[in-house]
């Protein structure tokens, strides 16, 4: 057993999931790879989100020397074989507003609207130990975007836990549900 570290650095440039980890890990001060002099390019080469995960922790804390924390999500959709699962960031080519946009147009006549959001966190310590938690959380694809809030998919999937869309959620709201947070925790109880 290892205690969780008072520090720390998150192997993310993605400011939501930053600030989605602090939420949830409020426990712990969480230093973004940037603030921590970390500038390089992580390919993502995984074809899961759990080794994903690894390669970005990996390179980062081979970097920083400290503990570094990765997390790897994405929208996986029923109708679709899982698709855009570990594409998820890259499914349009272009921004995430093209992303839902195309996922939108993809859905347009399949009824079976069933999706989930899964993440794989991977947490490293210098010496070389990896830890992982895993998390997801149930929706559907709206027929067009509802709600502001959140980022990337949020405002065109249905939470069947908060029986609202994500974009429509609060953060706390979220936060209380979302695979980051169940991977957060799964994490934690390993610990
Ligand atoms: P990653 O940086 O490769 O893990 O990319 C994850 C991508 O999946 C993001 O760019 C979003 O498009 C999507 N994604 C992951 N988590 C969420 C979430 O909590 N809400 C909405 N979209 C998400």
């Amino acid at each position: 057993m290892r205690p969780l570290p008072k520090k720390i650095v998150v192997a993310s440039g993605n400011a939501h999931k930053i600030h989605e980890i602090k939420q949830i890990f409020k426990d712990v001060e969480i230093v973004s790879m940037a603030d921590a002099g970390f500038s390089g390019e992580i390919e993502e080469t995984g074809q899961t989100f759990r080794e994903n995960a690894y390669i970005k922790a990996k390179a980062v804390c081979d970097f920083v020397k400290e503990p570094v924390l990765a997390d790897d999500s994405g929208l996986c959709v029923e109708a679709l074989g899982g698709a855009p699962g570990v594409f998820s960031a890259r499914f349009s080519g272009g921004n995430s507003a093209d992303n839902r946009a195309m996922l939108l147009k993809l859905m347009k006549d399949i009824p079976d609207r069933r999706a989930h959001f899964a993440c794989a966190v991977c947490l490293i310590y210098p010496e070389g130990v990896a830890l992982f938690g895993e998390g997801y959380t149930k929706g559907k694809i709206l027929f067009e975007e509802l709600g502001t809030s959140g980022f990337g998919y949020d405002s065109i999937f249905y939470s069947c836990d908060l029986k609202k869309s994500f974009g429509e959620a609060t953060e706390e709201e979220k936060n209380s549900v979302s695979h980051r947070y169940r991977a957060l925790e799964d994490l934690r109880s390993k610990l």
